[in-house]
């Protein structure tokens, strides 16, 4: 099967070209000037999409996905199925979700429950980073293993003491084999001892409502765990990638580790982007729980989100992932009315991240470029993806989006809604540009006919090492 994309606007984070795209197979095969030489070409392919007046370019990767995590007694409430079914739908083309080893299991089961849950199940293509749950010999062993197999990145929590988290030692201990294997270590940066107190305190004075999950989670917890995070890897020499970051403050502190030239990355999320704990996670009875996030949302008149948007541009903050992890209300959430610490954490954005950066392009937050770069380019680089995803060039997967930038896209349940879910954590957001055409290795899974994928088609990605690597 051979596609000619046409009349598009080829965008990558060196800039936007007029260029025509031959797609054969599974791959791109070529880019050309647009000219009479193409219009050859074009009645010789089995399929021309006329692009004209949009941009072309690479789909989307999600590097922070939770299809099906286990949380506060419930699981995610998309499986892999519906999650990059839902994700295929907003252009994005690649998922890289969260194998889980929880405290007291072998790392390789961990793992091979989460291929279980994803192999056979997914729309797109989708690779995982492995959670350390029990940092101890067996498990440090086992990243080396695991890097052989193309798990390249290990998220560890300072939050969360007796489910996720790690001490500083346990931390030292597994940047020291990051360092030695080449591997990434992701963190989840909350002091989350001291946050455990604060909830206690704000549960034996009464306030259960859910914007206490913000108000004792403040700015303070997450900058003192990023600094510590800073402080570990620099002795140890590993790269460190900080995921969810919400906190202003604590992105200064990324920002200035990065100046010294350290080899620290920051990602944040669409949530903490345009949402706030004033007018989400402060919504009148429970329906602030449809919010709750850790990190939190962060105040508005702080100016949180206005810095992360600056941070965005500037390359302080490397890369826009979801943390996609949806909760329904009934039965999940809902699991915290009066204990707003029994609320699972989590917001379900995979279909919706490209149109929601996008958005920051329109608004004239970001450059087009930009975009690309945050949402595809620079996660495939960063985790070891690259050139396969991230670029349209020739040999790279044909993973392509055709966006109308004078498309519009209204989000809500009822209009655009894929995740499984009984709400949208984004009703109401209108977006200046739409998804016309989403292209994975070379078959179109949506077009405006509706959706085409099917079931199975996604292949699990070996991943190599990070380019960031030093
Ligand atoms: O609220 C969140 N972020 N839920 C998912 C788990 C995590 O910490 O990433
Ligand atoms: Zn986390
Ligand atoms: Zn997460």
């Amino acid at each position: 099967m051979r596609t000619l994309i046409r009349n598009g606007l080829v965008v990558s984070p060196q800039g936007t070209q007029a260029m025509d795209v031959l797609v054969d197979g599974e791959t791109i095969a070529a880019l050309y000037e647009p000219g009479p030489q193409v219009d050859q070409l074009a009645t010789s392919v089995d399929r021309v999409i006329d692009a004209a007046g949009k941009y072309v370019v690479p789909g989307g990767i999600d590097a922070h996905t939770h299809m099906e995590l286990p949380f506060g007694g419930t699981f995610a409430s998309d499986t892999f199925e519906t999650g990059t079914r839902a994700a295929a739908w907003g252009g994005t083309t690649t998922i890289i979700d969260f194998a889980v080893q929880k405290y007291g299991e072998r790392v390789q089961d961990g793992l091979a429950a989460w291929h279980a849950k994803a192999d056979g199940n997914c729309f797109i293509d989708y690779g995982f980073h492995q959670i350390i749950g029990g940092v101890d010999d067996d498990s440090l062993k086992a990243m080396d293993e695991l890097v052989d197999e193309g798990i390249t990145s290990f998220k560890l929590f300072m939050a969360y003491p007796g489910v996720f988290y790690s001490d500083d030692g346990q931390i030292l201990r597994a940047m020291q084999q990051a360092r030695n294997n080449g591997s990434t270590i992701m963190m989840h940066a909350e002091n989350g001892i001291a946050i455990d107190v604060l909830v206690s305190q704000a549960l034996a004075r009464g306030d259960t409502a859910p914007i206490n999950h913000g108000l004792t989670r403040p700015w303070e917890t997450e900058e003192e765990a990023t600094h510590r995070a800073i402080m570990l890897a620099r002795m140890t020499g590993a790269p460190l990638y900080i995921v969810h970051m919400s906190a202003k403050q604590a992105v200064n502190t990324l920002q200035q580790a990065r100046d010294e030239g350290l080899n620290v990355f920051g990602e944040t999320c669409p949530q903490y982007l345009y949402l706030s704990l004033e007018e989400n996670l402060g919504a009148p009875g429970f329906e602030g729980a449809k919010w709750v996030c850790s990190t939190p949302l962060r105040s508005r008149e702080e100016g949180h989100q206005d810095e992360l948007w600056r941070y965005l541009r500037t390359n302080d903050l490397s890369i826009v992932s979801t943390d996609h992890c949806p909760f329904c209300m009934k039965e999940q959430k809902e699991l915290g009315v009066g204990d707003f610490s029994k609320i699972p954490n989590g917001i379900g954005s995979v279909e919706h991240r490209m149109d929601l950066i996008y958005q920051g392009v329109a608004d004239g937050k970001l450059s087009v470029q930009r975009w690309v770069e945050l949402c595809s380019t620079t996660p495939a680089r960063m985790f070891g993806l690259y050139p396969q995803k991230g670029v349209i060039a020739p040999g790279s997967d044909a993973d392509i989006v055709v966006y109308d930038p004078n498309g519009h896209t209204s989000i809500g349940y009822e209009k655009t809604h894929h995740m499984n879910m009984d709400h949208s954590a984004w009703e109401g957001y209108e977006i200046d540009g739409h998804v016309d055409v989403v292209m994975s290795r070379g078959e179109v899974l949506v077009d405006d006919e509706g959706f085409h994928g099917s079931k199975g088609r996604g292949r699990y990605l070996k991943r190599g090492l990070s380019q960031y690597l030093i």
